[in-house]
């Protein structure tokens, strides 16, 4: 088993995926445990949340396991009358309150990427989706701003699926509050996106209101058993934690020295901003597609003309920094 795959053909730092592999002791208890899986999941839902629970420092009535930051919006969407969420922004929000009928409210950022004075206009029948650090903006916004929304919204959930990489403590030092809940992902920090597991946070009460409503057994036994690896191996998340932080200096060094872009933006998360010269943004388009780099361009989540670019692997960076050289001197690269 590799924790480092080989550089394959097409080069994929589009969506926020761990640089370093996947967590061997997450893939090595799938091996061990694939010979069980005639059985259901017995017991391996609340190891997961005490083990949870035990890295977060809360208490595991505290935790409800989802499948992924979508099914956490759909429950907790179920809370309130309205949703509200930051443009730029993540697209889940707005798109979930659609399919599930709840009206949505977009909070614009200034040139900052902040919320700037306004209040949300957002009161006790709303739900307010905050990302910290932001995605695709990569940035925390004022805390005194989340503070008053906190104070006025029936409930604001801070998703904190980026949290490790920034410089700010997670919310849940803050102390107990009814109205907060608070998402951690397993897919960046925990290098454990196929999973499609993550962790919803709240009061006991919350917890227990919205656990009644699900499905028996809503989480497969693999994914369990990949979520209960890699959290007794939390060297890893220290180690893929240290690399982001490492290699975002590096992958901002490379955007910024490849004189193709008119800002270069470093960010608190696992990716880069990058706005391309308008006079090079087509050919650079064409550059990396014919060398199959993928980075995302982010006008699906508000911010047009800006590329979010994913803290890669060593040999990653090489490649997209061959290759925008190549671009820059109109070589054939
Ligand atoms: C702000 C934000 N929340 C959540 C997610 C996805 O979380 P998960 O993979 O745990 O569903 C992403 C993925 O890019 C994201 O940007």
């Amino acid at each position: 088993v590799r924790t480092q795959p080989e550089l394959p053909a097409e080069i994929l730092l589009d969506w926020n995926e761990s640089p370093i592999g996947a967590p061997l002791a997450a893939v090595e208890r799938i091996v061990a445990t694939a010979h069980h899986l005639h059985r259901y999941p017995r017991g391996l839902m609340e190891e997961v949340t005490d083990l949870a629970a035990a890295h977060l420092g809360v208490a595991p009535e505290q935790i409800l396991l989802t499948a992924g930051v979508d099914e956490a919006i759909d429950i907790t969407l179920g809370l309130a009358d309205r949703a509200w969420g930051t443009l730029p922004g993540f697209d889940a929000i707005a798109e979930r309150a659609e399919v599930l009928g709840k009206p949505f409210r977009a909070i614009p950022l200034d040139a900052d990427w902040q919320p700037g004075d306004r209040a949300p206009g957002a009161g006790d029948a709303d739900i307010v989706y905050l990302a910290q650090p932001n995605n695709p903006t990569g940035n925390l916004f004022d805390e005194s701003w989340i503070d008053r929304v906190r104070a006025a919204a029936r409930y604001v959930f801070i998703d904190e699926t980026y949290l490790e990489f920034s410089s700010r403590p997670s919310v849940l030092s803050s102390g107990d509050d009814p109205r907060l809940l608070v998402y951690r992902s397993f897919s960046k920090a925990f290098g454990l996106a196929g999973i499609r597991v993550g962790c919803l946070v709240a009061t006991p009460e919350t917890v227990a209101r919205m656990a009644a409503a699900r499905r028996f057994m809503p989480i497969d036994a693999v994914s369990l058993n990949a979520a209960a690896g890699v959290l007794g191996d939390t060297g890893f998340i220290k180690r893929l934690t240290e690399h982001v932080l490492l290699g975002r200096a590096d992958l901002t060094a490379i955007l910024g020295r490849s004189g193709l872009f008119a800002d270069v933006r470093d960010t608190e998360a696992n990716f880069v901003l990058a706005h391309p010269r308008a006079d090079v943004a087509a050919r650079l388009a064409a550059g990396l597609a014919r060398r199959r780099l993928r980075v995302k361009e982010c006008t699906p989540l508000g911010l047009p003309g800006w590329l979010r670019v994913s803290v890669g692997s060593r040999p990653e960076h090489q490649a997209l920094d061959e290759c925008l050289t190549g671009i820059a001197t109109g070589g054939a690269r």
